[in-house]
């Protein structure tokens, strides 16, 4: 068994390289490439002849003639083998290896061809939609103009972004025409282009194909001209397309970015458009998720100056400070600014100059986040500022970076108007990333308080009483623990698990009933691990008998518990594909609610 190629290319692109080595040695960023001393142990130099390239993921040392990629950096300076330094690499970055059995060349070919048949489809599939949407004489294709056109894209754009229009269901449309191209089914459910019923995924929507940074089309964002839900539909992930990685307009805007030395981040494909026309020429998209670290990556291969641009009520704004902490690593000055509106709105009533002139009112990242905790003690008095005193001075203490530091200190000491020493203290050496810990611990206030504490409560109520139906009645959880509930349009059914438990204690009994499962509670609480809930477990006991426990109201309460959690997960994520099909789930649940209930 050994490692597949594509696992290698993954983790040598997800570690980067600047991350990797500033692991050894501080690097300063010089144009597109880092520099520092020399971290070769048998090499002690006093002027830095080590230099990394993230563009290439290379680094070369000048002095002793020494360099490869992060692979080779971490098998040299920590002696692992190959696989090792694949495996430690891997583990940092999150990527899962994939592994294949004793050589088979055959296989990587296979692979190869298939992978050049998909982007075939979606380069074939681009081209069909963007001749559709010009040349179409149907009055649908029509409509799609006209929509564009009030939209003020113009035609130069829709060229140059390759925008096109899906026929319409009913029409014989791309599915059709793949047959002559030699593309078969399975090449374009691959590549993403069938919807789950076997039809045009993005049939009557406006396309805007997305590139991977060599710039091949990976990918479609696919608009609704109506109120149709979602309002766009993206491809799935593929083998080729994965959102988080992904940038809109990258391949169109990456020379203007180098130009320009610097990039905006904005949200909205047509933002991207919008600026692109008014002539502000270096900004790409994310494709709703939230800016990544793989973003900022991306980006710092152009450029160290990024603007991530916000809608008012972006809930993407608590991804912002892990990519603080990434920034903060690759050394990029990463700045944040809200607008009223969506830039591609708020163009169509002001102009160019003004949109770079606001730009100047971006805040660094670093600042955005003290900010943040101070405007929770605004208006209050100087005893109430105070108290934000050791959370901005805990954030302050983990910036790893001098400069960085001394420069949180002054903006802190100024917005609360305290002498800088009080956050001087003796410089603990943890990474950039705890620097944003603690704004992360504020998630939850985007919920109003009141909101937050009845969605508390509800959570709550729903955890005790499944927990209490199942001590009460163990013979009738049997099943519920062991196969789920099947509830009609979910493919898998219902589970529960320790995960959809906010309390840990709550968490925690779960745990040990499902290893009790069908037993009665005396055997549940003589198991050690048991002691410490012994009077919660007495409570639910009693609450669980004051309720009806027929297995109609016990598989109500699996899936209310289970709404309950998914609702979560809603909420926290600020991925909308992650958040539609949650709300498609949730809806199931509910009906399938009803039907327990009913039954
Ligand atoms: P917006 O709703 O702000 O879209 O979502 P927009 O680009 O400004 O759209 P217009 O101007 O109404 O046409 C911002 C981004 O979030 C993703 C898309 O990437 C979109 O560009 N998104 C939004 C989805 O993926 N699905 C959705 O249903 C909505
Ligand atoms: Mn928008």
């Amino acid at each position: 068994m050994r490692i597949s190629q594509r696992s290698i290319e993954e983790v040598r692109e997800a570690a980067g390289i600047v991350e990797v080595a500033s692991e050894f040695t501080a690097l300063r960023r010089q144009g597109a490439r880092f520099t520092g001393l020399c971290p070769y142990p048998d090499h002690q130099e006093k002027t830095p002849s080590f230099s990394v390239t993230p563009d290439q993921g290379f680094y070369y040392c000048f002095g002793c003639s020494r360099g490869g990629d992060a692979i080779k950096l971490v098998m040299d300076l920590k002696s692992l083998d190959f696989a090792e330094a694949v495996s430690y690499l891997a583990d940092r970055s999150g990527v899962d290896l994939h592994f294949e059995g004793g050589g088979d060349p055959g296989a990587t070919r296979e692979r190869n061809l298939r992978r050049r048949a998909i982007h075939r489809a979606l380069a074939a599939a681009t081209a069909y939609y963007h001749k559709y949407l010009l040349r179409s004489e149907t009055p649908e294709a029509e409509r799609a103009r006209r929509y564009l056109n009030d939209r003020h894209i113009e035609l130069s754009t829709i060229e140059e972004f390759r925008l096109g229009y899906a026929p319409p269901r009913g029409v014989s449309g791309f599915v059709a025409a793949a047959g002559r191209l030699d593309l078969d089914r399975s090449i374009l459910d691959a590549a993403g282009l069938l919807s789950p019923r076997g039809g045009e995924r993005f049939a009557g929507r406006i396309t805007f194909p997305i590139s991977d940074r060599r710039g091949r089309i990976v990918g479609f964002g696919a608009r609704t001209l109506g109120e149709a839900q979602p309002k766009y539909l993206n491809s799935p992930e593929t083998e080729i397309f994965n959102k988080r990685d992904l940038l809109y307009g990258f391949p169109q805007v990456s020379e203007a970015i180098r130009r320009e030395r610097s990039a905006l981040v904005v949200e909205g494909y047509t933002d991207v458009l919008m600026l692109y026309q008014s002539g502000i020429q270096n900004a790409v998209a994310t494709l709703g998720t939230a800016t990544t670290p793989g973003h900022l990556r991306m980006l710092s291969s152009y450029t160290d100056r990024i603007h991530v641009i916000f809608d008012p009520d972006a809930a993407g704004e608590r991804a912002i400070e892990r990519a603080a902490a990434t920034a903060a690593d690759l050394k990029l000055d990463l700045r944040v600014l809200r607008l009223p509106e969506d830039p591609a709105d708020w163009l169509l009533e002001h102009s160019p100059g003004e949109f770079a002139e606001r730009l100047n009112d971006s805040v660094p990242v670093l600042e955005y986040g003290i900010r943040r905790i101070v405007a929770r003690t605004r208006g209050a008095g100087a005893t109430e500022r105070s108290r934000a005193v050791p959370e901005v001075k805990s954030m302050i203490q983990e910036i790893r970076d001098p400069v960085l530091y001394r420069e949180a200190v002054r903006i802190a000491s100024e917005a609360l108007g305290v002498e800088p020493t009080i956050f001087e203290a003796p410089r603990s050496d943890s990474s950039a990333a705890g620097a944003y810990r603690s704004i992360r611990k504020e998630s939850g206030h985007y919920l109003r308080e009141a909101e937050r504490l009845r969605e508390v409560e509800r959570t709550h109520e729903a955890e005790r009483e499944i927990l209490a139906l199942c001590i009460v009645r163990p013979d009738l959880s049997v099943e519920l623990f062991q196969e789920g509930i099947r509830v009609p349009q979910l493919q898998e059914n219902v589970h529960l698990e320790e995960s959809d438990f906010v309390d840990e204690a709550h968490a925690n009994i779960f745990a040990i009933l499902k290893e009790y499962v069908g037993k009665d509670i005396g055997s549940v609480t003589s198991d050690p691990r048991a002691r410490p809930f012994l009077d919660r477990l007495g409570e639910l006991s009693q609450e669980g008998e004051r309720r009806p426990s027929s297995e109609g109201a016990m598989q109500a309460a699996w899936l209310r518990l289970r709404i309950v959690s998914r609702k979560r997960l809603m909420r926290e994520t600020s991925d909308y594909d992650v958040k539609d099909s949650l709300r498609a789930e949730v809806e199931a649940l509910r009906q399938g609610v009803t039907f327990v209930e009913s039954s």
